[in-house]
């Protein structure tokens, strides 16, 4: 809730003296109800034409008292219009002449660009304590007697008010709703209309269609007789009121008609493909809606990357201190799996993929190729059979790509999609909309794409399509896996030949993984090229466990005494291992077994045992070769003994947060003092990490690193933001509460 509406709900008095609800219907009988059990009211009155539904409120205790909308309304410093929307205009108008100058209006409808139309024709220009509003909380159900006080809790509430509206209206609107219950958003008038549209319009009119249908089939009564199962759950919805509903759709026209037009082309299609016993084409639609619905499910109940709709932050508790022991398998690669992904999709063949990782990055790259018509099957248990369509076969998504908090998903299907026939948008979290993308746009405008950002290199990304590539040699200027593996893709579609030079060695997953696929990649010293024009070949791929994941536990296992765990088949790539370089230069003791090589990647068993640590100069060379696992290195470092001083990585400053500063900024706030420079930091160790509250600024890095720094904690830590800890280590804090951390995880 915002802070100012908190404040109005803290305050002793009621937050309205006189509430009136117009149109006492389920939806308004449950204003009035939660407004009257809330206690938030002096008074809640009613009006309606219909004065059997006013007696039974005011005999359900639902409402104060009733009246016509003049007597109602005057004194009133809320007025909540709950008419069917085609009603609005009458109602305002018999309202108008009895508003009190401080009254806020609101109302519940459906479509909210009906409403505004209704109050400019009734007052000509927009009185700014009028607030459009719209409860997501509606059901079959109508009338006064199926209201409920607490219909609107856990659901949301959308807000539209225009530009010119009263801040402290909206704000004590924000606070009714809240006190219900509810989650509050704000929208555009149009965006929620085309939102309503399609997610509750179109159903319901498919609804009333279908039962009308099979109602006027020949055997109706044979059909309803043995309707059960997938009949009552899809039509529950039909038994909801016409006239409200009829209201809705003449309303809300146009959205309405453009997603019925859409569902109209699909439905065909699906027809068509049952005709043609196409079913690969069947498959393709039902895997992909499968997946979308479990991908709306988990969005629904609040995870990762759209904690920003849903507002359910998640946030670490950790008692101090413990030991860190046990056997385990941390989970797959993220960068291997986002690559998996991609060339399985672009592979001819069936790709079966073993160890994927279930996080909400690499899920967001298969997400985006089910949009452009791939099919694939899981991840089930890290099992995936990715049903390649080849380099040329992907299909136009139907809208933006979302690709959530993943800056290599950004900037490697910037590289393929530059490529393809067709246009497309890509888009992210906030988080991902601040990172620098020129870094891969203006290598490939030299290729000859045609890339469109916003201010500054920032996504969203616009590429169109159409474009004819050609092969380019390009000198990095800065060491990234991202940028080299972005132009190795958009090489396989470019004429001639595409050679990347890297000014130090960066993570070559992309290059073992386009040999282990069949496309040569040729390597000469720092450069590694490819020729366009050629095919990838579907094959097996075991995604090892993500040493940077890994890296959590090393340093966990590292700096609690008495410590001694085994991590299993993790990935052990040279240009990955820079975490072990550095943790071993610091005096740690890691042992390294079963050492072998897994489809091209060598994988192995790691023992670590607690070990003191001191503070060292970092190698420059080591610092690609450890990039995402400096959060976690300074714990490390803050628990060493002497000083330890990082050069060389000004890149950490565009991860997924500013890692030195954010980092520097937590650790001050569990008490330890550290100086910050342009590239890197300076630790002095043995400070006593003593606890405290701080934010990880969504980075799932920095809130799994403060999880360790409890183990040598004097007092609690508490870590704000922190859903997005299931972008790359999904079930961390159960993991981290096997091995012995003492953690929980709480939704606020
Ligand atoms: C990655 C490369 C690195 C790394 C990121 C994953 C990859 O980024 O930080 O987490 O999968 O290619 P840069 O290449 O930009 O350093």
């Amino acid at each position: 809730m915002v802070p100012e509406a908190q404040t109005l709900l803290d305050s002793s008095r009621p937050l309205f003296n006189r509430i009136a609800v117009i149109g006492l219907g389920l939806i308004g009988g449950s204003v009035a109800a939660a407004a009257r059990h809330s206690g938030l009211a002096g008074e809640v009155l009613a009006a309606d034409s219909r004065p059997e539904e006013l007696a039974l409120g005011a005999d359900l205790g639902i409402i104060d008292g009733y009246g016509s909308i003049a007597e109602i309304v005057t004194g009133a410093d809320l007025v909540v219009i709950a008419v069917p929307v085609r009603a609005t205009v009458p109602v305002l108008e018999e309202a108008k002449p009895h508003l009190s100058a401080d009254a806020i209006v609101t109302d519940v409808g459906s479509t909210k660009g009906s409403f505004v139309q209704a109050v400019q024709e009734v007052f000509g220009t927009w009185p700014p304590r009028v607030i459009p509003g719209h409860p997501i909380a509606g059901s079959e159900k109508s009338g006064v007697r199926a209201a409920r006080a607490d219909l609107f809790a856990d659901h949301k509430v959308i807000l539209t008010p225009p530009d010119q509206a009263d801040a402290e209206a909206v704000d004590r609107l924000t606070a009714l709703w809240s006190a219900f219950g509810a989650t509050v958003l704000t929208m555009a008038v149009t965006d929620h209309d085309e939102v309503l549209a399609a997610t509750s319009h179109l159903p319901h009119l498919i609804a009333f269609s279908l039962v009308d249908t099979l109602a006027g089939e020949e055997q109706n009564m044979e059909i309803f007789r043995y309707a059960a199962g997938g009949f009552r759950d899809f039509t529950r919805i039909a038994a909801s009121d016409p006239v409200m509903w009829h209201d809705i759709f003449l309303s809300n026209r146009e959205a309405v008609l453009r997603v019925i037009d859409h569902f109209t082309e699909d439905l065909a299609n699906l027809r068509q493909a049952i005709e043609d016993q196409d079913g690969a084409a069947l498959l393709r639609v039902f895997t992909r809606a499968q997946a979308a619905r479990n991908h709306f499910s988990r969005m629904l109940s609040g995870q990762a990357y759209v904690t920003d709709m849903t507002q359910k932050p998640v946030r670490f508790r950790l008692q101090p201190g413990g030991k860190v022991t046990g056997d385990v398998r941390v989970p797959g690669d993220k960068s291997i799996s986002h690559r998996s992904i991609m060339l399985g999709a672009l592979a001819h063949g069936i790709t079966e993929v073993e160890g994927f990782l279930e996080g909400e990055d690499s899920l967001a790259t298969v997400q985006a190729f089910r949009d452009m018509g791939v099919t694939i099957e899981g991840p089930e248990n890290g099992r995936v059979r990715i049903h390649g369509v080849g380099l040329h076969g992907l299909q136009p998504p139907r809208g933006p790509i979302y690709l959530g908090n993943s800056g290599t998903g950004m900037r490697l299907f910037c590289g393929l999609l530059a490529a393809q026939a067709f246009d497309t948008e890509l888009s992210g979290d906030d988080s991902l909309s601040r990172r620098p993308m020129n870094r891969v746009a203006e290598p490939l405008r030299a290729m000859g794409s045609v890339i469109e950002t916003e201010e500054g290199g920032r996504p969203p990304l616009k590429i169109r399509g159409g474009n004819r590539l050609s092969g380019i040699h390009y000198d990095m200027p800065v060491a990234s896996a991202q940028v080299k593996s972005c132009l190795l893709l958009a090489g396989l579609y470019a004429d001639g030949m595409t050679s990347v030079h890297e000014p130090a060695p960066t993570r070559d997953h992309t290059e073992r993984m386009l040999e282990g696929f069949g496309y040569h990649v040729h390597r000469d010293g720092a450069t590694v090229s490819v020729i366009g024009g050629g095919e990838l070949t579907a094959c097996h791929i075991d995604v090892p466990s993500d040493i940077s994941s890994a890296a959590f536990l090393m340093v966990a296992a590292t700096i609690a005494e008495g410590s001694d765990l085994t991590l299993r088949h993790v990935g052990m790539n040279p240009t990955r291992t820079g975490i072990i370089n550095i943790l071993k230069l610091m005096g740690a003791d890691i042992e390294v077994f079963n050492e072998q090589e897994i489809g091209g990647e060598p994988v192995a068993d790691l023992r670590v045992r607690s070990a003191q640590l001191r503070g060292i100069e970092i190698p420059e060379e080591q610092v690609p070769l450890a990039i995402d696992e400096f959060p976690v290195l300074f714990i490390a470092a803050t628990c060493a003994e002497g000083r330890t001083v990082l050069r060389g990585a000004e890149e950490l400053r565009v991860k997924e947060s500013d890692r030195i500063q954010v980092m520097a900024d937590g650790l001050r706030a569990v008490g330890v003092e550290t100086t910050v420079t342009p590239d890197g930091i300076i630790i002095d160790g043995g400070q006593t990490i003593t606890g405290g509250e701080l934010d990880s600024h969504s980075d799932h890095r920095i809130a799994m690193s403060f999880a360790v720094a409890s183990l040598r904690a004097t007092g609690e830590i508490v870590i704000n933001d922190c859903a997005n800890v299931a972008t790359s280590f999904p079930g961390f804090v159960e993991l981290a509460t096997e091995v012995g951390i003492r953690i929980r995880s709480e939704e606020k």
